[in-house]
């Protein structure tokens, strides 16, 4: 039975838009995803496009879902080209002008479960020794009298020492006296996304929350566990939410509802987990995923553009405004260097990323490290792992493990602090858990200390989860302001790394009245997109060091990862500099510390800053996320044409500033960048002038840009003091937009790109593999000044080298002679921009 009819019969209320979950043919049916102009009706382009109009893409506004046979072609692509090819030759408008983004749905690389491990590694022989240390009275007499006042008869609550730890005293979540306040979940929800969960399992149907549930693997309301090995999400379940009764032990949080959302046991689309990921967000509140790209030391992926979409749009939307809280496994594959930075599930900002530590406090073989990574908390290792229910009426497990079993736990002690502070936002979360963590293992671990005046380790991030100490801090919490953030401009290298321990360096200065105009007070995250070519991506590793000279090892080598590329628009990202001002200098050093034949040159990099708004007033809403975000410093180019002048530029040497002083232009909103996604529109509008900013910030070309006044204004709005060190002799900055030479250049740009997108990094664009960009880059030959963006973000002003104002706009007058193009907005000037630059190449 259709599910559609199924919702008919039962009259559904609760889903907003029933046909989002029509169920899929992928065997007989192909699928579109377009971003549609929220005037342009989805029925009429159905119409046109021969298509069947399916709904709307779960919660994201003004996406829609169309199908049709299934054919080799993408039919869409072919439409639109057409279409644009018409317009060209006669003018007029179409319904077609309303797509802004089109992608035809893929099956997508396959996340695997967190929960089994690999082997470990030689050396590691599971210890199995002393599982008979004695127990501690104390801790055992503990244990009854919580048992006896809360009523727990769950047979194995005895065995859930990451409970109530008897034997290593100390060494568990620390949440029996939290109980004991009557905070045990209630009115909180998970939803597990995973394989399944056994709702009708006696330790969770009392539970169970049937409206934020769904399966999108066999496309059904209930996400039972259907396959031999779908145990994982039920086990994981268990561990937040497992009833208080005569059944199994207890979940954390034991009077919680918990959601199951089943995508892992048959292969999906990105518009599926685009759905999953927001799926029922007014009441899930937490979402506890332990799963991910491979853990195998090689892979480097991130989520598609939907996806990406999906968690921003959860955390701007869901839970009534106050974001969804995703909670993510780190990963298990410590033991083949695996790192929690190369997965942009775990890298991303919207994400809390949970490790794990063994039962006596020590670091497991298996969790990954990086600098994403939050929080610990317990999971197996050291001859034990974690007890919990499984799939059947009345089964439990006692072998849960990996990081998979350590990120629900966190899920559930999240849901304890949601009873008592249902009004915190996914921000305020992430900044209760990190306060309230209380470092272990300090003899080992690398700890450091942060500007916070806190511990951070890459290998335990800011320690373990205390729970009574989370909900005790959580009870005073001050909700913090909104959002803001800093952008820095693309800051072009294009060096040879040096082999060897050395490494290159490359600083970027970040001045106050930045901040200040960004309206950013405090950091939270740092992001970095970079771009490296490399022969062999493995040898390579990178830190930052920020101006409080607190280091994150953004990535670190790989022995496994022989992959012939290095990043191409790959975002890493870091918590370790949380609270800093982000003043002063930024030091970001790639290493290729391996003395071999594989080398590789450092392309360029992008410093965004995140925190704490100064004003919240003046705060704004992160504009969705598009292909192009971290690609645009090549639409700079050709959109304005300057690089064909760059070439005369003079190189800037070491030690120069390039910068202006930026402190008479204050209060400049560099993060109030236009709200829509102009990056994939067809046709961005060509405002020709700003109003607002001193006209003495107008170089002459100003009016060629495609930007609208705001994006204007945000252009503009930075301005940055580049110091560079190098080892290498003759190092070369340049503030620069990169022209990125496609294949075809002569395709449409927008659907140039759409073949690549599953690969997009989750906050930064980043693109797994780099076929395209990367080695073409490295073969580059000129770098260039260049500015001005008509989409949404990355813009900045580059106000001239030092006493260089003259040659910068000479610069400037050069580009208005060469013509003025602006990319989307006229397709044949388009051409002749990509014209231009493949004989500059
Ligand atoms: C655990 O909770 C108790 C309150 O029950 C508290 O006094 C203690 O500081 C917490 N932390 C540890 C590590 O025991
Ligand atoms: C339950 O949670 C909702 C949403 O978070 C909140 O509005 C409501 O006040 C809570 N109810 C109780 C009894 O705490
Ligand atoms: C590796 O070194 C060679 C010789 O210096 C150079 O031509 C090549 O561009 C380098 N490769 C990369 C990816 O930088």
């Amino acid at each position: 039975m259709r599910l559609h009819s199924v919702l008919g019969l039962i009259g559904l209320g609760y889903l907003a838009s029933a046909s989002n979950l029509r169920a899929r043919d992928y065997d007989a049916q192909d699928y579109y995803v377009l971003h549609l102009d929220s005037t342009t009706p989805p029925s009429q382009v159905a119409l046109q496009l021969g298509l069947a109009h399916e709904g709307q893409l779960g919660e994201l506004e003004d996406h829609h879902i169309f199908s049709c046979h299934k054919q080799e072609v993408d039919v869409v692509h072919t439409a639109l080209k057409e279409r644009r090819r018409r317009k060209r030759s006669f003018g007029g408008s179409d319904i077609l002008d309303g797509v802004k983004f089109a992608q035809k749905q893929k099956i997508k690389a396959r996340m695997e479960k967190r929960g089994p491990l690999p082997p470990p590694p030689e050396g590691y022989a599971a210890p199995v020794e002393e599982r008979q240390e004695s127990p501690s009275e104390a801790v055992l007499a503990k244990q009854a009298a919580v048992a006896a006042a809360l009523d727990i008869q769950d047979p194995i609550f005895h065995e859930q020492w990451h409970l109530l730890n008897p034997v290593q005293v100390g060494h568990d979540v620390n949440v029996t006296d939290v109980w004991m306040q009557g905070i045990t979940g209630h009115n909180a929800t998970v939803a597990i996304v995973d394989d399944g969960l056994d709702m009708y399992s006696d330790d969770l149907k009392d539970n169970y929350y049937a409206e934020g549930s769904y399966d999108f693997n066999d496309n059904v309301l209930e996400p039972k566990p259907r396959l031999a090995d779908d145990r994982h999400g039920t086990r994981c379940a268990g561990e937040v939410s497992a009833v208080k009764n005569n059944v199994c032990g207890v979940g954390v949080a034991w009077d919680s509802k918990i959601a199951g959302i089943r995508i892992l046991s048959k292969l999906i689309t990105d518009a599926d987990e685009a759905v999953a990921m927001n799926y029922a967000y007014q009441h899930n509140q937490i979402y506890s995923c332990s799963w991910g790209p491979p853990d195998d030391g090689r892979s480097m992926d991130a989520p598609g553009i939907l996806i990406k979409r999906a968690m921003l749009n959860a955390v701007q939307n869901g839970r009534g405004g106050l974001g969804s809280i995703y909670v993510f496994a780190s990963g298990n594959g410590a033991a083949n260097e695996d790192n929690c930075n190369f997965d942009g599930y775990t890298n991303s900002i919207y994400s809390i990323t949970v490790g794990a530590i063994d039962r006596k406090g020590l670091h497991p073989y298996y969790s990954e490290k990086c600098s994403a990574q939050l929080v610990v908390t317990y999971s197996s290792g050291s001859g034990d792992a974690i007890h919990t229910t499984d799939v059947g009426t009345n089964a439990c497990y006692n072998g849960h493990g990996g990081t998979s079993a350590a990120a629900p736990l966190a899920a559930g002690i999240f849901a304890l602090v949601l009873q008592i502070r249902p009004d915190l936002t996914w921000r305020d979360m992430q900044y209760l858990v990190m306060q309230t963590a209380l470092p272990v293992d300090l003899d080992t671990g690398d700890w450091q200390d942060t500007t916070m005046g806190l511990k951070y380790s890459h290998t335990f991030g800011y320690g373990k989860i205390d729970s009574w100490a989370t909900i005790e801090a959580a009870k005073t919490f001050k909700n913090v302001k909104p959002q803001a953030w800093y952008y820095s401009p693309w800051i072009h290298v294009n060096q040879a790394i040096p082999q060897g321990l050395e490494g290159l360096a490359v600083s970027f200065e970040v001045y106050p009245e930045m901040l200040k105009a960004a309206n950013l007070e405090r950091l939270e995250h740092v992001t970095v997109t970079m771009n490296v070519a490399h022969t062999r991506r493995g040898d390579l590793s990178v830190d930052l060091v920020s101006p409080d000279k607190v280091l994150s090892h953004l990535s670190a080598s790989r022995k496994l990862d022989n992959a012939p590329e290095g990043y191409d628009d790959w975002t890493f990202m870091s918590v370790v500099h949380w609270g800093e001002s982000g003043i002063g200098t930024w030091t970001i050093v790639v290493k290729d510390t391996n003395v071999n034949e594989f080398n590789g040159t450092f392309i360029d990099w992008h410093l965004k800053l995140w925190g704490e708004a100064i004003d919240p007033a003046a705060a704004t809403l992160l504009p969705m996320p598009s292909e192009h975000d971290d690609d645009n410093h090549d639409q700079i180019i050709s959109t304005t044409s300057i690089a064909g002048t760059t070439t005369t530029l003079a190189p800037v040497s070491t030690q120069t500033s390039l910068m202006a002083n930026p402190t008479d232009h204050p209060d400049r909103p560099v993060n109030a960048k236009p709200t829509g996604t102009t990056e994939d529109e067809n046709t961005p509008t060509n405002t020709p002038a700003a109003t607002g900013i001193p006209s003495s910030w107008l170089p002459s070309f100003f009016p060629t840009f495609g930007a609208s006044p705001k994006t204007q204004i945000w252009i503009y709005g930075s301005a940055a003091l580049i110091v560079i060190f190098c080892s290498a002799v003759g190092i070369y900055l340049f503030m620069a937009r990169r022209k990125r030479l496609r294949n075809n250049p002569r395709d449409e740009w927008e659907f140039d790109l759409l073949e690549e997108d599953e690969a997009e990094g989750l906050n930064g664009g980043g693109k797994v593999g780099g076929k395209k960009g990367g080695k073409r880059r490295a073969g580059e030959l000129y770098d260039a000044f260049a500015a001005g963006s008509e989409d949404e973000s990355d813009g900045e002003y580059v106000d001239g080298v030092e006493g260089g104002d003259e040659q910068e706009k000479r610069l400037y007058e050069d580009s208005d002679d060469e013509g003025r193009h602006v990319i989307g907005e006229d397709e044949d000037e388009e051409e002749v921009v990509n014209e231009k630059f493949s004989s500059v190449e």
